[in-house]
């Protein structure tokens, strides 16, 4: 990862995160082989080798501020990035924003071929709530019952598939949405399953509710601050450098605050956000600081 925005010791550490996730993916998903070959090997394509693992760190942060056990972090981290890789899938689909190109390569429907990504899609959105059901994430069944209603609950209708509704639905509307209707796609599209991956570890730490609620409030402005991000590098950034089809947001109508205040205002906005997520760190010493430098460089990165 050679973006020069980011701190060197956060580069070794999400570097770090995303070795062990690959590695966690490799061994969680099924190996490709049997009648069903095709399915695991675009499970496969689509969530192993590549991505930020921007999620996935969080969750292994948050539980390091617990002591959390760093396989079960790691669990919990893949079974997020497994659900984020589903998303992805999805929304790079003809139905919906019909993107040729994920992470500087083909995507699963381009690879393979529609059939095969919506399945792939939906069988890693299984794979994600399996991985956290079962007992090797964490001994105490009732906190994996709480991960997997937290995970639910981020995922869902009033989650990332509303939010993704709304988003759909803007692209035809007759009038632009404001900025309050913008924020709430964002908050359900983006924000709720980046608020789970930061207060995941709390909840595998049976943390304080203080300090539980002090993570979810971090990755709730995070979020924010992170699609507002994606929607100013897709007006500003290459395709070479995103991995992902640049311009597409001003062609496709999407509803972003690019659209509505221009991308100074747009970029403005964002680094309030992230400023106003590390003060939710405030109770958090030392031991936060690559959470702080991850909001720092949400707003800073160029891919
Ligand atoms: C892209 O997310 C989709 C959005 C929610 C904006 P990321 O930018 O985290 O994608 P990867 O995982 O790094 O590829
Ligand atoms: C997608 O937002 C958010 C998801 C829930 C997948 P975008 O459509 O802006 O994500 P990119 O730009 O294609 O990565
Ligand atoms: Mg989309
Ligand atoms: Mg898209
Ligand atoms: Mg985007």
């Amino acid at each position: 990862m050679a973006d020069p925005a980011m701190p060197p010791a956060l580069a070794e550490a999400l570097a770090d995160t995303a070795a062990a996730i690959d590695a966690t993916l490799d061994a969680v998903l099924p190996p490709v082989e049997g009648a069903e070959a095709r399915l695991f090997d675009a499970m496969r394509y689509a969530s192993i080798g590549g991505g930020k693992r921007m999620r996935a760190f969080l969750v292994v942060e948050g539980a390091r501020q617990f002591g959390v056990a760093r396989a079960s972090a790691l669990r919990v981290g893949a079974a997020v990035e497994m659900l984020h890789a589903y998303s992805l899938v999805h929304d790079d689909l003809p139905a919906m924003d019909d993107d040729d190109l994920r992470r500087g390569k083909p995507t699963v429907h381009k690879a393979f071929d529609e059939a095969t990504a919506i399945l792939a899609g939906d069988a890693l959105q299984a794979a994600a709530f399996g991985t956290l059901a079962e007992e090797d994430t964490h001994s105490d069944s009732a906190v994996r019952a709480e991960l997997v209603r937290c995970l639910a609950r981020a995922a869902g209708a009033r989650g990332m598939c509303g939010g993704q509704m709304i988003d759909m639905l803007a692209e035809t509307a007759e009038q632009k949405l404001d900025e309050p209707t913008i924020g709430r796609l964002q908050l359900l599209k983006t924000g709720r399953l980046i608020e789970f991956s930061a207060e995941a570890g709390a909840i595998l730490g049976k943390a304080p509710h203080a300090l539980r609620h002090a993570l979810a409030a971090y990755g709730r402005d995070l979020g924010a601050a992170f699609q507002i991000a994606d929607d100013v590098l897709d007006a500003t950034a290459t395709t070479e450098a995103l991995g992902k089809r640049a311009g597409k947001d001003a062609d496709a109508g999407k509803a972003t605050l690019v659209g509505l205040l221009g991308v100074e205002r747009a970029r403005a906005q964002a680094e309030r956000l992230a400023e106003q997520a590390q003060r939710h760190l405030d109770s958090f010493g030392e031991r936060a600081d690559l959470l702080r430098a991850l909001a720092r460089y949400t707003v800073e990165r160029k891919s």
